[in-house]
């Protein structure tokens, strides 16, 4: 069962750092590492991994915690889940739900699926690779720019023109009833059992963990691509693995880049991500299709807050930009718009490996750069289709936070139309900005906060030297038994600061703060905690440091009771108490010698 000991053992047996690393990209800067904040939308980043003392705080919105809280607050799940959820990565098995016994619980309940993917993939891959039969479609692949090392790696197989060629290979080994439930089979009326692909070049599609979920095919005989009745692509139906909406080409094998590099190319099909992988460039995904689903977006938003939208440069791609813009309201977007009409495998094709690596790289544009060239009037010289198109663009640039990008925006859009000049087009962002704020005061004001880019960060309480005097103290009795211990008999002594109190209570009754303790306090507490951990010291304690920390202490604190008095005398005076004021006066007066 679950005690604080267990508690503290399978938080020794994880790196903080990794575990959030899974969630969040995560750069190493000095001795800590910096990434987005998860909890609250920020583009520079402020939240910090602390390794050293396994925690975690985010400068912008306050939250702090060990792994667990951060597991607790990311996935929104109760503190005895997150350290079942941090256990299993641990590789403890935790006997929290006696009822199934650990075997039962390891196997995943859809397992036989996922088998059935695995070996298929095998099957269709071995065609391709060694067969005869396989041998059209390879040099229909190579023809394509594919060599054997890229069919490999991204494990891509053949379907050949028969009617159950997989079935027959694999119904030994399962049940038909998976078989049918796989996706891949379809049962006639007359009982038979038919393969779901026939005739396709099959690329199999993995889930973030890199097992094979379901099988897109392409059409590649002539006879085939001369129908335009036959769709070029034919996916896997649903299943209780696949969910198209939710999964995205090739991001197993991508995560690691994409952590790394902080940013993802998004594009459109199987063969673009397959050409930026020959690029070299290995964080791409594809959406599968044009239509980016909100699902797909929460999907990414695990591994980055950058996306490079990479779609077709022909009028689909380019509208689709304009949808997955959208989509992607909380990511910073850049646009990379190919020449010509062209995909990522086009440009491959018809240039070079390294010329596909240049343009990804290097011939990147903004979201409203994009937006300007895509509402740009058909006609510059009409002054209606002018009007509306600065309509339009106005409110795009007004949200733009930097300046100097206004700037250039406006301009671009003054050269652009042949009726308005720099002047002009400023005052429409400017009226739009104006709109904005006086909208999001009485937003403010009405205390309702939709989510926006421009979300407002929690107020931070501001730490009082007070508090910062005693988050020291506090931090020199968690790290020394005999200073705890020293504080422990003076039984007249408090902190003033209440979380700090709270927290010298748990640490005098227990020796310590364990996760669990820390998990039962309030929020306010939790964060003081942090805050006391944070603290810089050297591990030496200076000769006189807990005194000079005392005497530090009483000045804050006879400061605060002056402070208060002279609130006191002014109200008194104010309202014609001379006698009270006056009594009042002569205390702080008093009380401000002491001080001296
Ligand atoms: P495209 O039509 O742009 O295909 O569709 P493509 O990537 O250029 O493929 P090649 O180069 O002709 O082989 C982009 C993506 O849309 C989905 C596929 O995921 C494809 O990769 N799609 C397309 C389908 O699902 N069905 C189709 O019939 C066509
Ligand atoms: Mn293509």
């Amino acid at each position: 069962m679950l005690n604080k000991d267990k508690i503290n053992e399978i938080k020794q047996a994880v790196n903080i750092v990794d575990i959030i690393g899974e969630s969040v990209a995560l750069t190493k800067a000095g001795r800590n590492y910096l990434g987005l904040c998860p909890f609250h939308g920020e583009k520079t980043p402020s939240f910090n991994v602390v390794e050293d003392k396994q925690f975690y705080h985010c400068f912008g919105c306050g939250k702090s915690g060990d792994v667990f809280k951060f597991i607790e607050d990311y996935r929104g799940i109760s503190f005895v889940d997150s350290v079942q959820v941090v256990a299993e990565k641990a590789g403890f098995q935790l006997d929290i739900q006696p009822s199934f016994s650990p075997q039962e619980k390891k196997e995943h309940p859809h397992q036989v699926l996922y088998d059935i993917h695995s070996e298929a993939t095998k099957f269709y891959h071995a065609l391709l690779m060694t067969t005869k039969m396989g041998e059209p479609a390879r040099a229909y692949l190579h023809q394509r720019g594919l060599t054997d090392e890229v069919m490999k790696t991204f494990q891509i197989g053949l379907a050949p023109s028969e009617p159950n060629y997989l079935f027959q290979g694999l119904s030994q080994k399962f049940s038909e009833a998976d078989l049918l439930n796989s996706g891949l089979f379809n049962a006639a009326d007359n009982n038979q059992v038919y393969d779901a692909f026939q005739g396709r070049i099959i690329f199999p599609l993995t889930d973030e963990y890199g097992r094979v979920v379901a099988f897109s095919g392409r059409i590649w005989q002539a006879a085939d691509l001369a129908n335009k009745q036959i769709a070029k692509y034919k996916n896997s139906r649903s299943t209780a693995i696949f969910n198209k909406s939710y999964e995205l080409y090739h991001l197993d094998k991508a995560k690691a880049t994409i952590k790394k590099s902080r940013e993802v190319y998004l594009m459109e099909g199987f063969m673009d991500v397959i050409a930026a992988h020959r690029a070299g460039i290995d964080n791409a995904v594809a959406s599968m299709g044009t239509a980016l689903t909100r699902e797909q977006v929460q999907h990414l938003s695990k591994f980055c807050k950058k996306v490079v939208l990479t779609y077709d440069g022909d009028a689909a791609g380019q509208a689709a930009t304009v949808k997955a813009l959208e989509e992607l309201k909380d990511f910073q977007v850049e646009i990379v718009t190919l020449p010509d009409n062209m995909d990522p495998d086009e440009f491959i094709a018809r240039h070079s490996e390294e010329a596909l690596e240049q343009v990804l790289t290097k011939s990147r544009i903004s979201d409203v750069e994009f937006l300007i060239h895509y509402l740009k009037p058909e006609n510059p010289d009409n002054l209606q289709m002018q009007i509306e198109f600065v309509d339009q663009i106005a409110p795009i640039i007004a949200k733009t936070a930097s300046i100097t990008a206004q700037n250039s925006y406006i301009y671009k859009v003054a050269d652009l139309l042949s009726d308005f000049d720099y002047g002009q087009v400023e005052q429409a962002v400017n009226t739009v900005r104006l709109q904005h704020r006086q909208e999001r005061s009485q937003q403010v004001y009405q205390q309702s906060s939709p989510t926006s880019p421009l979300q407002e960060l929690p107020r931070q309480s501001k730490i009082t030297s007070l508090m910062r005097t005693e988050n020291h103290l506090l931090y020199r009795m968690k790290e020394h038994a005999y200073i705890l211990n020293n504080y422990r008999l003076r039984e007249d002594f408090y902190f003033i600061t209440p979380e700090l109190q709270t927290l010298f209570l748990l640490l005098k009754k227990h020796g310590e703060i364990s996760s669990y303790d820390l998990a039962q306090q309030d929020e306010a507490v939790q964060r003081a905690w942090y805050r006391v951990l944070e603290e810089k010291l050297p591990i030496e304690i200076g000769e006189n440091e807990l005194e000079e920390l005392e005497e530090r202490r009483h000045r804050e604190l006879l400061k605060k009771e002056s402070q208060a008095k002279t609130r006191l005398i002014r109200e008194h005076s104010h309202i014609g108490n001379d006698d009270l004021a006056l009594d009042e006066l002569a205390q702080l007066i008093a009380q401000k010698r002491k001080m001296e």
